[in-house]
């Protein structure tokens, strides 16, 4: 078995591949509860894919036949309603556990030098994952599917010069149609599956390569990428570990990272099967009403609100009374982020060394980010959508506050080991 074993590892090195990325790559040892959430976005990618697999194959992509596929997908097909239930509230969980994951990085300075590449395949990340749940959305073809999908694809029509021929373009009809639904499963399925994959190795690779950060935002005490040349991996179950290596910062992934993230995830699988088995509408939230009513172009349903995970940006759109200067900022709220790593000159990391005024943009940013989503889901009163003006505004100056505090802020002294 030996010997079989070390010529394969010869010709494909797996067990090389699988010790440094996997088993003996070092965690931080004051990796906290925030950590758990890259773990978990990958779970949620292949509870996405699994179930959508099986869904694919019951499901009918046309225009006349979608809506009643779903149907016979939740009533007919055996288990089919746990199928649909696990990929639509896998979809919301996911932005959940995508926008806890961000909020972690935001906290601790994850984005800023060496880790720039993680942040930016992240974002890319984040963009396609939005694609990808738009597109997904069309194709139950219930009434929001379609009359959402009307709102956003209509944006595009502000664009000047081209905004016509753009939108005709992405629906592939006048109107949006059974041609639309075709491209929209196309991608769906195959297409940006694909690039998300491809997308999550990149960012795990990058993020390998510098090593992870961690709540005191400073380097650990090693050499980056593996244990150092002092580890015995035979060690690692032993009770005196942390004893024998607090020379060094870190615990190697597994068992110490593999335990805690399974915990989590445990912690994670009962939050996920109580909604899906007793909430799984989410009070209208995941699945909203009006879906459940078929697509209908003649009948435009009192209240379009796109869904929550979308709700934030929606807000900032709809704040702003011009179209195209709505749309400009929309496409800015996802934009900016790109830009975090260069907008933030600070030389500390976490928010834990950091200046008061450093905490308090911080706060302000998440109450607005907050409040956006909420504004989002409501209709668009005289005061909410004042109230969404506000927030806009303090969503943006999180941004330009950083860039002119950052570069001579007052921080406070940091450890020289990172702290429990
Ligand atoms: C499908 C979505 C995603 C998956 C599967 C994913 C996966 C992971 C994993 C497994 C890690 C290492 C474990 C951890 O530190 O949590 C990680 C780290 C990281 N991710 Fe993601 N990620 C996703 C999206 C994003 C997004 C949208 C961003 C931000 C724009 C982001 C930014 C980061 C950063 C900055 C780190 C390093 C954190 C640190 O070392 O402190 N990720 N990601």
């Amino acid at each position: 078995m030996d010997a079989l074993l070390n010529w394969i590892e010869k010709r494909i090195p797996m067990m090389n591949a699988y010790n440094k990325h996997m088993a003996e790559y070092p965690q931080p040892k004051n990796s906290n509860f925030w950590y758990i959430f890259g773990a978990l976005a990958m779970i949620v990618l292949i509870n996405q894919i699994v179930t959508g697999i099986f869904l694919t194959m019951s499901y009918e992509p046309s225009g006349d036949g979608a809506f009643a596929s779903v149907e016979y997908i939740m009533r007919d097909v055996e288990y089919g309603w746990l199928l649909r239930y696990m990929h639509s509230t896998g979809a919301s969980f996911f932005f959940i556990v995508v926008y806890l994951h961000m909020y972690r990085g935001l906290i601790y300075g994850s984005y800023q030098k060496p880790r720039e590449l993680v942040w930016l395949f992240g974002m890319l990340l984040l963009v396609v994952l939005m694609a990808e749940a738009f597109m997904g959305y069309l194709l139950p073809w219930g009434q929001m599917s379609y009359w959402g999908a009307q709102v956003i694809i209509g944006l595009f029509g502000a664009i000047p010069f081209i905004g016509d021929d753009l939108t005709l373009w992405i629906r592939g009809d006048y109107v949006i149609s059974g041609a639309t639904l075709n491209r929209f499963f196309a991608l769906h399925v195959i297409a940006l599956p694909i690039v998300l994959i491809l997308l999550v190795a990149l960012h795990v690779l990058a993020l390998h390569e510098v090593g992870s950060n961690n709540p005191d935002g400073i380097e650990t005490k090693l050499p980056k990428g593996t244990m150092g040349d002092d580890y015995e991996p035979e060690f690692k179950f032993h009770k005196d570990f942390t004893k024998k290596y607090d020379i060094i910062d870190s615990m190697p992934f597994h068992p110490y990272g593999t335990l805690k993230d399974l915990f989590y995830a445990g912690l994670f699988f009962i939050a996920f099967a109580l909604v899906m088995f007793y909430a799984p509408e989410m009070g209208g939230y995941f699945l909203e009403p009006p879906n459940f009513e078929v697509a209908n172009p003649l009948k435009t349903p009192e209240h379009i609100a796109p869904v929550w995970y979308f709700s934030p940006n929606y807000s900032i759109l709809r704040a702003i009374p011009d179209k195209l200067i709505g749309f400009v900022f929309f496409g800015a709220s996802i934009v900016v982020l790109f830009f975090l790593p260069w907008l933030d000159r600070s030389n500390v990391r976490s928010f834990r060394y950091r200046s008061k005024i450093h905490y308090i943009n911080l706060v302000q940013f998440i109450i607005s980010f907050v409040a956006l989503g909420v504004l989002g889901t409501l209709p668009a009163t005289e005061l909410y959508t004042l109230l969404a003006r506000v927030f806009t505004i303090g969503y943006f100056m999180f941004f330009v506050l950083l860039f002119i505090y950052s570069k001579n802020e007052k921080t406070k002294e940091l450890p020289t080991r990172i702290t429990k």
